[in-house]
This record gives structure tokens, C-alpha cells and sequence, in this order.
């Protein structure tokens, strides 16, 4: 195969490879490499540090954390239509293939094609830390 590639083989690229370190508009955080000293094993951000949308790896799950006027939630950052990631943009999480828009509050679809709300996860929180709640995979 040469030099070209898919839309989804680039967009694998960039949310994966090494052009979202510099990119900055959605820098996913390996969990493993940033846990503090002391934080539990279900650590994944410090409550300070989710500014509006914090995007993390933490082994096999792939999330984002998105500060509501109802508090911190998350949800696994897979779009229900074909697996493509969210960014918060204008208010919404929109999917970066097809454009599909999620409340960020709830997880409902507010723009198709999508037609399934983003998953949530289940969070903790304790002493200033966001956790992923046990049983989650
Ligand atoms: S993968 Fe999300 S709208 Fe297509």
C-alpha cells in the first residue's frame, strides 16, 4: 500500500498516533502515566484538571470526562454509530467521522445519524480525585 490511507485509517491515525500530541484540540490522556502518587488504581483525572472535556486512555477503555452545570460526567468516547471518537465542540460532543452530536449532560443523540446515546461510565469521586467505578471493563 503507498502513502494513501481512508478517512478511518487517518482518523485511526490521528486519535491514536502521534499526531494528537501536537494537535491539542484532543489530547487523550494515558491514565497510567499520570497517576499521582497515592491516587487509587481507579484513578483517571484530577477533579481540577477536567477544565471542560479531559479525553483519557485507561487500558482498554477510551473515555471522556465533560464538566455540566449538573457536575462531572463521563462516557465511553466511542460513537454509537460506527466507533468513532467525540470531541466537545459548541456545546456538544460530536463525533469526528459522520458528525453526530451528543448532549453532553446526558449522552443523547442531539444530531444523527447516530441513533444510541454514548455509553456512560460510572464514576467516583474521592478526595479531589475522579475514579472509574469497580466492574467496569
Ligand atoms: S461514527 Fe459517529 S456519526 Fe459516524
Amino acid at each position: 500500500m503507498g502513502w494513501r490511507r481512508t478517512r478511518r485509517e487517518f482518523l485511526a491515525l490521528v486519535v491514536s498516533g502521534p499526531l494528537v500530541q501536537g494537535c491539542g484540540a484532543m489530547r487523550a490522556l494515558d491514565v497510567a502515566d499520570n497517576r499521582p502518587p497515592g491516587a487509587p488504581a481507579a484513578f483517571v483525572a484530577k477533579e481540577e484538571d477536567v477544565k471542560s472535556a479531559l479525553y483519557f486512555v485507561k487500558g482498554d477503555i477510551k473515555g471522556v470526562l465533560v464538566r455540566t452545570p449538573k457536575g462531572l460526567v463521563g462516557y465511553r468516547n466511542k460513537c454509537t454509530l460506527k466507533g468513532a471518537p467525540c470531541v466537545l465542540k459548541e456545546g456538544a460532543l460530536v463525533c469526528v467521522l459522520d458528525g453526530s452530536a451528543f448532549d453532553p449532560t446526558t449522552g443523547k443523540v442531539l444530531r444523527g445519524p447516530a441513533r444510541e446515546p454514548l455509553a456512560p461510565l460510572k464514576l467516583d469521586f474521592k478526595n479531589g480525585f475522579v475514579l472509574l467505578a469497580a466492574g467496569q471493563k
